[in-house]
């Protein structure tokens, strides 16, 4: 079959031919993969910052945010049903997080990610995976599908934030706007948050605009603007920092993408403000349900624009350098 491969060994990034899985055992699917979406956490692996192929083998297959349909049924999924993989596998150890279905907050770090750590991705034709690891998603979802994934990490994201914040928070400040970013405003706008964006791009850019649009601010700027919860996505702990200044008391600052750097962190303001900041990764079932639930609510006038898809054989050149102005990368599998 045709699929995204990294090689660690000679550092090649190409799409090639890749045995097929075996065949699914009881419990498990096989899948055809239809699309999959880029994003940091693929150019990160393709940099060689983090990420690692299955043990023994030198070549790991990229791609997380899959949509796949499923071509030989399990138990309860039948053929042809619409399925979003979910991305993280318990740990080895079996710690008690993981045993208790919250393996996105895996107590070890042993864990396994699909396309990340330790075992292969979705940007190929064919997976197979235990049905628990997968979530049905309705047909009326197909086209946003891929969005699914994202989603569900903002999901969890959001709800650390309101279960953290000890008062009644208002306002919100998102960091970046790029899809985790974008994401995150809707879902705060939804939940009938006041959401200020803060991103790099021009006010009239049609990131911005599709903000705007629905009722979030844009701003280029920190002056002046006040929040509860601050969601960074913007990939930049010396932003996230520079957003403390904006942060009301019992102020809660969520770190989704920052990458490690020295910053001066504001204690003292800190402390005299009882602010928390906390880091939140991966999600766990019920947020992907919630991801689900959230993308069927909005308009798909509001998340088509947000994809720009190409074909599978474009993906190490979307993956070097991402096509200007596409918000989310996704490349078709079959259709
Ligand atoms: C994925 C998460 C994953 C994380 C770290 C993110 O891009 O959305 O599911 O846990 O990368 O590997």
């Amino acid at each position: 079959m045709r699929a995204l491969q990294l090689d660690f060994d000679s550092r090649r990034l190409a799409v090639s031919d890749h045995a097929e899985p075996a065949a699914p055992k009881p419990g498990q699917v096989r899948l055809r993969l239809l699309e999959c979406g880029v994003c940091g956490t693929d150019r990160g692996i393709a940099d060689f910052e983090f990420g690692a192929p299955p043990p023994g083998e030198r070549n790991l297959i990229l791609g997380h945010e899959a949509v796949g349909i499923v071509d030989t049924p399990g138990d309860t999924l039948v053929k042809g049903q619409l399925v979003v993989p979910m991305v993280r596998r318990a740990c080895a150890t079996g710690c008690a997080m993981c045993r208790r279905g919250r393996r996105d907050n895996c107590l070890t770090g042993d864990y396994a990610e699909r396309g990340i750590f330790s075992l292969h991705g979705y940007l190929c034709d064919f997976a197979v995976d235990a049905e628990e690891d997968l979530v049905a998603v309705p047909a009326a979802l197909a086209g946003a599908a891929v969005l699914v994934e994202p989603a569900s990490v903002v999901e969890k994201a959001w709800e650390l934030a309101l279960r953290l914040h000890p008062g009644e928070p208002r306002r919100v400040l998102v960091l970046g706007a790029g899809p985790i970013g974008i994401l995150a405003a809707w879902c705060a706008l939804r939940n009938g948050f006041a959401v200020t964006v803060l991103s790099q791009e021009a006010e009239d850019a049609p990131r911005a605009r599709l903000l705007t649009r629905n009722g979030a601010v844009y701003t280029r700027s920190l002056d002046g603007v006040e929040a509860d919860i601050i969601l960074e996505a913007c990939g930049s702990a010396a932003v996230a920092m520079a957003a403390m200044g904006s942060l009301r008391r019992l102020g809660v600052l969520i770190l989704l993408g920052a990458r490690p750097a020295e910053v001066r962190l504001p204690s003292l303001d800190m402390i005299i403000g009882n602010s928390i900041i906390a880091g939140s990764v991966n999600a766990s079932r019920g947020h992907f349900e919630m991801a689900v639930r959230r993308l069927l609510s909005y308009d798909r006038q509001w998340l088509e624009p947000l994809l720009v898809r190409l074909p599978l054989a474009a993906a190490p050149d979307t993956l070097r350098q991402p096509p200007l102005n596409a918000i989310k990368v996704v490349h078709r599998i079959s259709d």
